[in-house]
């Protein structure tokens, strides 16, 4: 990593643009159906609003006159190395916002050096997108199916591709109470979008009667959502694959401990950027019980309202060993696909290793609760 001060403004072009204004060109290029889908969360977004907000209940207490010539953010996850903490967090469907769809995300994220988390509806398949991007660190985020062969068909699928690591995500056993999709009729499952991953399974193939886009849809909708699931089922997922295992949607202690006892490998602490429950704890309000309960026993990260490097920097204060970014990659991905996605984690990058030199730190490592204080 070189010296943060000749980084500025050459990462990334010309001038640095901020979350908001990537936001703005993404509300300007997308039909209301796919950005209110992507911009929105349940219910009164109450969750949404305070996933942002309760990064103001902390503030940076930085040290000065040290040498800070040189920072290098850069991490170790399940032995991976990554240049930044922070990864692509899994987000389904991305072909309703650029043609290049996962394809752009995951070479922006190889390009940079973090990780990239496919979701299980994504546009393209998951082995499609390993293609594209052999070296790049992946992680495959399943979601449950109520079929079980279906469920280790994909996690086989992953291990097989060359991803890392299999996010089982734990807060969508039904859907969130979507009222801006409800209002714009909006629903990219309906339109067919996110089916690749069904449609190449064997599993799924034998399931359907006949691959028709009706079949296909009514199998995906059945399957997906599954308020039945429970921790035993993912001791069965814990038989089915050699890869770590990393529960996502995570938001109380006495979970992360269950996550710790059953033997799996990594926590993260998400409210699935509000678009779940709606009135559910702010994920970084959620952390620090978290990561007092878990004492260092598994990896913790976090995802929800991160959009600069001050928030990168107190989560990871606050115990985080990574954290993982949403809607703001997906706003590069709507303004100029992987170039833009590049663009987003260039300007965070720049930004993050302006608040390490600037807090007096130059390694991840070095970051803890003392250089953090609550309001
Ligand atoms: C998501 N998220 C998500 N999570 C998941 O586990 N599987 C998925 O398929 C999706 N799909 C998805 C689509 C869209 C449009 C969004 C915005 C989000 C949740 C995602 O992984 C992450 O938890 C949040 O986006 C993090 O919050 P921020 O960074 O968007 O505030």
């Amino acid at each position: 990593m070189g010296n943060v001060f000749t980084r500025i403004g050459e990462s990334t072009g010309d001038y640095p643009l901020f979350a908001g204004e990537w936001e703005k060109r993404a509300r300007e290029i997308l039909p209301a159906g796919p950005f209110g889908f992507l911009q929105s969360g349940a219910g009164d977004e109450v969750t949404l609003g305070q996933n942002r907000e309760a990064f103001n209940d902390y503030d940076i207490l930085p040290r000065v006159l040290r040498d800070v010539s040189n920072v290098d953010p850069s991490i170790q996850l399940f032995g991976q190395e990554q240049s930044l903490p922070l990864m692509l967090a899994p987000v389904g469907f991305q072909g309703i916002f650029h043609s290049e769809k996962e394809i752009g995300s995951v070479k922006a994220a190889a390009a940079a050096g973090i990780p990239f988390v496919a979701s299980t509806v994504t546009s393209a398949s998951l082995e499609e997108i390993a293609a594209a991007a052999p070296k790049a660190v992946k992680w495959f985020q399943l979601y449950w199916s109520k079929n079980l062969d279906l469920t280790a068909s994909m996690a086989r699928r992953a291990e097989e591709a060359g991803y890392q690591a299999i996010v089982v995500t734990v807060d969508t056993g039904l859907l969130g109470w979507r009222k801006r999709d409800y209002r714009n009729g909006y629903s990219p499952l309906k339109l067919l979008q996110g089916a690749a991953n069904y449609i190449h399974d064997p599993v799924f193939q034998d399931m359907v009667p006949q691959l028709t886009e009706k079949h296909i849809r009514d199998a995906i909708l059945d399957n997906i959502h599954h308020p039945n699931l429970s921790w035993d089922d993912l001791r069965f997922l814990r038989n089915q694959t050699k890869l770590p295992i990393v529960v996502k949607g995570i938001l109380h202690p006495a979970d992360a401990r269950q996550v710790v006892d059953l033997g799996l490998d990594a926590i993260i602490v998400s409210n699935h950027g509000g678009r779940q429950l709606d009135g559910a704890i702010a994920s970084v309000r959620a952390l620090p019980a978290i990561v007092q309960e878990v004492d260092e026993a598994v990896p913790i990260l976090m995802d929800g309202g991160v959009r600069s490097g001050a928030d990168v920097f107190k989560a990871i204060a606050l115990g985080a060993d990574s954290v993982l970014i949403g809607r703001p990659y997906v706003y590069g991905l709507v303004a100029d696909g992987q170039a833009g996605v590049s663009r987003v984690i260039g300007d965070l990058r720049t930004e993050l290793e302006l608040t390490y030199a600037l807090s007096g730190v130059t390694r991840t490592a070095e970051i803890s609760s003392a250089y953090l204080v609550k309001r």
